[in-house]
């Protein structure tokens, strides 16, 4: 695992693109697995201003988001790909049929997913993907429980990322409770992940995840058994490391 710790959220931003920028270069065809939140926002301002100066193309890159909210159309402004749109694919020159996010609103979400499954791997696999880490040690919605659960998958999600999610909707009571997750296997047949953590409030998740032992309670663990991760964190998302002088 390489950890890359810089000094905030601006300076993670700017080198999580040029890691993602570096791949697109090396595999201009590459594809790309793709988050969503808070975090990666920063990176995707940064991809956007390449592609508008021109410094790198995403016209033979292939996308696949980690997940979907269960029950919001594609146009409603709290779903992922709504987000995705306006935040990176609107902006830059993406091919449509380019782009896979899960259909949230699929009528039947189990085939729903074992189609999602089968679309990565029918494209020859993720060359890079980019996860966020939630407070409760989560990776795309696979949320801590008593076994990693492996593919594409129907989720419930947590108390606490409905807690943290609420901050996007009017409360709480609107937050979708179930979600479509790339599972646990899925990231990790990715042939090298970027794990993005920012800001104090994911300091105890980092370190149980990077430091702890590799347990479903804390899925993102898994990732110290992948052999290629680059994790990059800001100071503030590292203070565990330093206090206990590891
Ligand atoms: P955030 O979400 O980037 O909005 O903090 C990360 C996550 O929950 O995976």
């Amino acid at each position: 695992m390489n950890t890359i710790v810089v000094k905030d959220y601006n300076e993670l931003s700017k080198m999580a693109a040029s890691i993602v920028a570096e791949q697109i270069t090396a595999k201009p065809e590459c594809v790309l697995g793709l988050a969503t939140g808070s975090t990666p926002l920063g990176m995707y301002r940064e991809l956007v201003k390449k592609c508008s100066e021109q410094k790198l193309s995403f016209s033979g890159v292939r996308t696949f988001n980690l997940d979907e909210y269960i029950g919001l159309s594609k146009n409603n402004e709290n779903s992922y790909y709504y987000y995705m749109m306006k935040n990176l694919f609107e902006h830059i020159d993406i091919k449509t049929e380019n782009i896979h996010i899960p259909d949230g609103s699929a009528v039947d979400v189990d085939e729903e997913c074992v189609k999602y499954e089968n679309a990565i791997n029918a494209s020859g696999g993720i060359d890079l993907q980019v996860l966020g880490i939630g407070k409760n040690g989560h990776i795309g919605f696979n949320e801590p429980d008593l076994y990693f659960e492996a593919a594409t998958h129907k989720v419930r999600l947590d108390s606490e990322t409905i807690q943290a999610n609420s901050r996007f909707f009017p409360n709480s009571d609107q937050v979708p409770r179930y979600a479509v997750s790339m599972g646990v296997k899925t990231i990790m047949k990715a042939k090298r992940i970027l794990l993005l953590a920012s800001s104090g409030e994911k300091a105890e998740a980092l370190y149980k995840a990077l430091a702890g032992p590799i347990t479903p309670d804390v899925p993102a663990s898994i990732l110290q058994v992948h052999q290629d991760v680059v994790v990059l964190a800001d100071e503030s998302a590292y203070c565990m490391f330093r206090k206990k002088g590891a």
